[in-house]
């Protein structure tokens, strides 16, 4: 097979920033992706309608003009989050709710730290049939950080899911095969996304042979269980996962520091880094579902009708890449080839 043609795909999750890094950002997912979830983690975050719907306007400032690119905008849930924020969001056309438990990660200081104050806001979510969008770990300082996801399960996600049964969740960027397992046998209103740095590197990559700063998120690597739990349930087909890359760009140099920061910036070659996993698990035929229509089926939306054509053909991802502002940043990946390139 030497091409493969798809729905054209979106992205299910990911990180613009503000500013004048919009306009690297948001023309490098709008070169494959035609739609994306845009979490609301700018400093201050996106917490009602008019915020969103301004962030949203420098969104699409920043959007190619014939790309026919749609930002999907979401807001940020906070202790101060009433429902009736929920309502206008909705009648806004904000599409979901981003649940950070506070001081998860980058500008999460603003979030949740009591979620049973919330379930008013799950009440109204619910009611309003408005996906919650979950970061899922807690934060609890003796909880240790490869153990984060487990305990979110077992402490809170499993009280929300079974007081909120017809609550729509996405459990984003999962990294965990508890987290898997638990998606997969929940009911058909839990879904999760899954990014391409869990389904290609594990927690080796992170550490074996010094720190590779640019291959640090939240939540971090596990160990190789986990990634092939992940690569497992992408390769089942299973309609509950769909793609969300979670590309977070920081600066170089914030990267490379003696305290990183955390995130991959992934958008430059989001749809080949993922067809180069499928690959390699030889399940490229389930490509198109994880990308292109188990997303779109979830969020109630329709699917793309344009397609997008990927052929065989190596290439190598830039070492680095200049931002607006003049300063660099590592793309995820950087210098390894990947086997499948976008036709433009
Ligand atoms: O690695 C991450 N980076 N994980 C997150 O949850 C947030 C993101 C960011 O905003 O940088
Ligand atoms: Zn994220």
């Amino acid at each position: 097979m030497n091409e493969i043609s798809i729905i054209a795909p979106d992205d299910w999750h990911l990180h613009f920033r503000d500013g004048d890094m919009l306009r690297e950002t948001v023309p490098a997912t709008a070169r494959c992706f035609k739609r994306a979830i845009v979490m609301p983690n700018l400093v201050p975050p996106v917490v009602n309608a008019e915020m969103a719907d301004a962030y949203k306007k420098r969104i699409i400032d920043a959007t190619p003009p014939d790309s026919g690119f749609e930002p999907l905008m979401t807001i940020y849930l906070t202790n101060e989050t009433s429902p009736e924020d929920i309502v206008s969001a909705k009648n806004s056309g904000v599409v979901a709710a981003k649940l950070y438990p506070a001081g998860a990660t980058t500008n999460s200081d603003a979030a949740v730290s009591q979620l049973e104050a919330l379930y008013p806001v799950f009440d109204e979510m619910s009611k309003q049939d408005m996906p919650l969008l979950i970061h899922g770990e807690v934060t609890d300082e003796h909880i240790d950080i490869f153990d984060r996801e487990k305990e979110f399960i077992d402490q809170k996600l499993s009280v929300i899911v079974g007081k909120y049964p017809e609550l729509r969740i996405v459990f984003e960027h999962i990294t965990t095969k508890e987290a898997a397992e638990f998606v997969n046998q929940g009911n058909e209103n839990i879904a999760a996304t899954i990014t391409p740095q869990h389904l290609l590197l594990n927690r080796n990559d992170l550490l074996v042979g010094g720190v590779r700063p640019h291959n640090y998120c939240l939540p971090v690597l596990k160990r190789n269980i986990h990634q092939e739990a992940l690569r497992a349930a992408v390769s089942s087909g299973s309609k509950k996962f769909f793609l969300g890359t979670d590309s977070a760009p920081h600066e170089k140099h914030r990267k490379e520091s003696a305290c990183g920061c955390a995130g991959c910036y992934s958008a430059w070659s989001a749809i080949e880094l993922y067809a180069h996993v499928f690959e390699e698990l030889g399940c490229l035929d389930k490509l198109e579902a994880f990308a292109s229509l188990n997303g779109p089926d979830f969020y109630k939306m329709p699917r793309n009708e344009s397609r997008i054509t990927l052929v065989k053909e190596d290439w190598q991802i830039p070492e680095q890449i200049t931002l607006p502002n003049g300063n660099p940043i590592v793309p995820f990946f950087a210098g390894e080839t990947v086997h499948w390139k976008l036709r433009v």
